[in-house]
């Protein structure tokens, strides 16, 4: 997880900042920060579409969202193919979404979480990885949704 793109609307800009800073310093990893930028009132789908487009053009890219309650982000997210995109609120949800279930982008709720559980599930996020396995049976059988779904 070297290269990750984050976006979220104005209900994000401080998790947003937080989210950056603590990524940069404390795991060194390249944060491309999509917008939004400041606290003018956007539609969250644009900036999951800005993300999710990136993160499909790179396949070692990750992505994460971030809204009022992270929900709007992870409906648009996975309404793009080939993301998979994971709300988590605590450390357990963020390990659990990348060891079982791969997912390349993480949604947050700044409304939602503290800036504290916001660091925790960050740390589990990055740090854990896909464990394959059963787990790549069932993500097929997503794809294979996606394909009858999304054609
Ligand atoms: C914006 O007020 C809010 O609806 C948005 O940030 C998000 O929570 C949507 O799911």
């Amino acid at each position: 997880m070297e290269k990750i793109f984050i976006g979220g609307d104005h209900a994000a800009i401080e998790m947003k900042n937080a989210a950056i800073a603590y990524l940069r310093n404390t795991f060194r990893r390249e944060i491309i920060d999509v917008g939004a930028y400041d606290g003018e009132r956007v539609d969250y789908p644009d900036y999951a579409a800005k993300v999710c487009e990136e993160v499909l053009k790179d396949k070692e890219a990750f992505g994460i969202l971030i809204c009022g309650t992270g929900i709007g982000m992870s409906i648009a997210a996975n309404k793009h193919k080939g993301v998979r995109a994971a709300l988590a609120r605590n450390s357990y949800e963020a390990r659990m979404a990348r060891e079982h279930n791969d997912a390349n982008v993480l949604c947050l709720g700044a409304r939602t979480i503290g800036l504290g559980i916001m660091e925790s599930v960050l740390d589990s996020w990055v740090s854990a990885s896909f464990e394959g396995g059963r787990h790549s049976a069932r993500l097929k059988k997503i794809a294979e949704l996606e394909d009858k779904c999304f054609s």
